[in-house]
């Protein structure tokens, strides 16, 4: 296995089927962007979607809210989404100012179009292992882990973070029978943290804070999987994105790790508009399952490998 786990390749094969689907089935996959306020990391995350919606053939109408919007003003928005026929997709992007309630927001999306897995219904199907919307950067680490060859069947596999976009949904997918991980999840309150990192075989952070996790919180010959995307000042003064993982450091140690930026953001990008076009042909009448789209996808690759 190589070492540095770059996104790119990755990231362009999905893209690459996302075009070949959009003109095989002659689609017009659209999203409906939804971001309130400006956090840095979510501003960051939604210009590289818009940019590339262009390049795939897809559209995406970004609508920014004042961070002062209420509640109403979005649940209005979503509802009128979910009706338009028009629109295939709805992206929330988060985290949302306090007042406005997630769960509210969440159970407003349309299953059908509920492109990050907001809704309880994608969520339930992950624990059930039954074909829906899986969220985005989740199912970046299973194609990641799928694309390197990444087996974690009896292995020891601990996630830093339980969000209910990240550390909770992934930590149910790496439990599925398809992948066999025994999971560890930790968090805020997690006593003796870096000893539970150290045991571990793969190792999965997303909490948003830099280089937390240090050289000798890992284990030696294990593999870094890094979710974290933080905007720091570097000694120049300008502001660059690291991860949660201190890249330098842990380098030396792991069998293979990703990159900061390169990495699983880039993927999450790519499949946000996988699941675009996925919910495109669901509204077509054309159901692909996730693995499906692994298979169009990584089947090229795979021989590689
Ligand atoms: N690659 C991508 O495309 C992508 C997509 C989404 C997010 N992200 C990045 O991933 C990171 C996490 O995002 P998120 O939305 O999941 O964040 P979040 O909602 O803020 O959750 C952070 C999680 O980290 C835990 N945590 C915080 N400080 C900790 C500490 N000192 N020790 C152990 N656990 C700690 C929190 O624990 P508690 O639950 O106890 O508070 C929480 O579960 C961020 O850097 C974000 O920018 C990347």
């Amino acid at each position: 296995m190589q070492k540095e786990l770059s996104g790119k390749p990755i990231s362009l094969a999905i893209n690459k089927v996302s075009k070949s689907l959009i003109a095989e089935f002659e689609l017009k996959p659209k999203m409906l962007l939804v971001q309130v306020g400006a956090d840095p990391a979510s501003s960051y995350y939604v210009q590289s979607i818009v940019n590339t919606a262009g390049k795939l053939g897809c559209a995406a109408e970004l609508l920014s809210l004042d961070s002062d919007c209420s509640e109403q003003d979005l649940l209005q928005v979503i509802g009128k989404a979910n009706l338009d026929p028009q629109i295939h997709g709805i992206m929330i992007q988060k985290p949302l100012p306090k007042r406005i309630n997630d769960t509210s927001i969440n159970l407003s999306i349309n299953p059908a179009k509920d492109l990050d897995a907001l809704h309880p219904v994608n969520l339930g199907k992950i624990l059930m292992e039954t074909d829906g919307f899986v969220p985005c950067t989740p199912l970046a680490v299973y194609y990641t882990m799928k694309y390197y060859g990444i087996e974690a069947t009896g292995k020891k596999l601990v996630i830093l973070g339980r969000s209910n976009v990240v550390g909770k949904p992934l930590a149910n997918m790496m439990l599925w029978k398809k992948v066999n991980a025994t999971v560890t999840v930790c968090h805020s309150r997690t006593a003796n943290l870096a000893q539970i990192c150290r045991d571990a075989d793969i190792l999965i952070s997303a909490i948003g804070i830099a280089n937390f996790v240090s050289e000798d919180m890992v284990k030696e010959k294990s593999i870094l999987l890094d979710v974290g995307i933080n905007e720091i000042t570097d000694a120049e003064g300008n502001s660059i994105y690291v991860g949660d993982i201190d890249y330098n450091a842990c380098y030396e140690k792991a069998l293979a790790i990703t990159p900061v930026p390169g990495g699983i953001g880039r993927i999450t990008t790519s499949l946000l508009f996988l699941n675009l076009v996925k919910a495109a042909m669901m509204a077509a009448d054309i159901n692909k399952s996730v693995d499906e789209y692994i298979d169009i996808i990584f089947s090229e690759n795979h021989k590689k490998l």
